[in-house]
C-alpha cells in the first residue's frame, strides 16, 4: 500500500561522490521534507547490485506516493541502469494486483548547454509512467549540469538561481497533489551559462585534454571520413 506523503528519490547517475542527478533530487526532496513528507533516497546502481537491493527497490517503489526519478542524459537517452530499473518496476507491477495513486516525476540533467537535448529522455520517462500506472507528475530538463557538478544547489548560489526556483516551485505542486507547473519546467530549461561562454570554456577543455594526450595536433583529424 502506498502512502501520499512517502517521496522515493532514485537517482540514475553511478557518478561518486556525488552527481548533479543527486544534487536537483536532493534539493527537492529537503523541500518536501519541509512540508512534512518522508524521504527517502536510493542509488539505482547500488540497488540493483544484488537480490536485495532489487527488492528493496521494487518496496520502496511500491510505498511510495511519489517517485522522483532523476537521473544523467547518456546518449540522448536514459542510462542503461535506469532502463534496468525501469523493467524491473514494470515486471513487478504487472503481477501485482491493485494500487493506490502513484505519482512519478522525471528530472533529468545534461552535458550540452541546450535542456531540448533532454525531450527525448523524458518522452520515455513519461511513456513509462503511462505504461506501469503511475500518474504523470512532470518532467524537468536542466542543460549544462556539469556546472552544478554534483555541487549542493544553495552552495552553488546565483547559476543555480533558476534551479533552484524551478525545483521550489515544483515542490510547492507536489505538495499540493498537482502536477509540475510549466513555469518550473520554463525555469529549470533555462541556460545555466550564455552559449557563447559554454562553446570558449568546452573548447579550452578540449585542448587540455588534448594536450594531455599528445593528441593536439590531431584535433582536426578525420580518420573515418570517405572522400
Ligand atoms: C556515456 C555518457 C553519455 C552522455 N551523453 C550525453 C548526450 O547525449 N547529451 C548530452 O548533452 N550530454 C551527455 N552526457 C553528459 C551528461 O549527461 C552530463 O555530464 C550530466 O551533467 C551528468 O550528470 P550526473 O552528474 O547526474 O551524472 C553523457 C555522459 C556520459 C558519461
Amino acid at each position: 500500500m502506498s502512502s501520499q506523503r512517502d517521496v522515493l528519490l532514485l537517482v540514475g547517475s553511478a557518478k561518486r561522490p556525488r552527481s548533479t542527478s543527486e544534487s536537483l533530487g536532493s534539493y527537492l526532496c529537503e523541500r518536501l521534507g519541509e512540508r512534512g513528507f518522508e524521504t527517502e533516497t536510493l542509488l539505482i546502481h547500488r540497488a540493483l547490485k544484488s537480490d536485495q537491493g532489487r527488492e528493496e527497490l521494487l518496496a520502496a517503489a511500491d510505498h511510495a506516493g511519489v517517485i522522483v526519478l532523476a537521473f544523467p542524459l547518456y546518449v540522448d537517452s536514459l542510462p542503461y541502469l535506469v532502463i534496468k530499473a525501469m523493467e524491473v518496476i514494470a515486471k513487478h507491477r504487472r503481477a501485482g494486483g491493485e494500487r493506490e495513486k502513484q505519482r512519478l516525476l522525471a528530472i533529468v540533467n545534461c552535458g550540452f548547454p541546450e535542456a531540448r537535448q533532454n525531450d527525448t529522455a523524458l518522452a520515455i520517462c513519461r511513456q513509462f509512467a503511462r505504461e506501469v500506472g503511475l500518474e504523470w507528475a512532470g518532467g524537468l530538463a536542466l542543460g549544462g549540469g556539469e556546472a552544478i557538478g554534483g555541487q549542493a544547489l544553495p552552495k552553488v548560489k546565483g547559476m543555480a538561481r533558476n534551479v533552484i526556483k524551478s525545483l521550489d516551485l515544483a515542490a510547492a505542486a507536489l505538495a499540493e497533489g498537482k502536477p509540475v507547473p510549466q513555469e518550473a519546467a520554463g525555469a529549470m530549461a533555462k541556460p545555466i551559462t550564455p552559449g557563447w561562454i559554454y562553446a570558449l570554456l568546452g573548447g579550452i577543455g578540449w585542448k587540455r585534454q588534448a594536450k594531455k594526450h599528445g593528441a593536439q595536433k590531431k584535433l582536426r583529424d578525420r580518420p573515418y571520413h570517405q572522400s
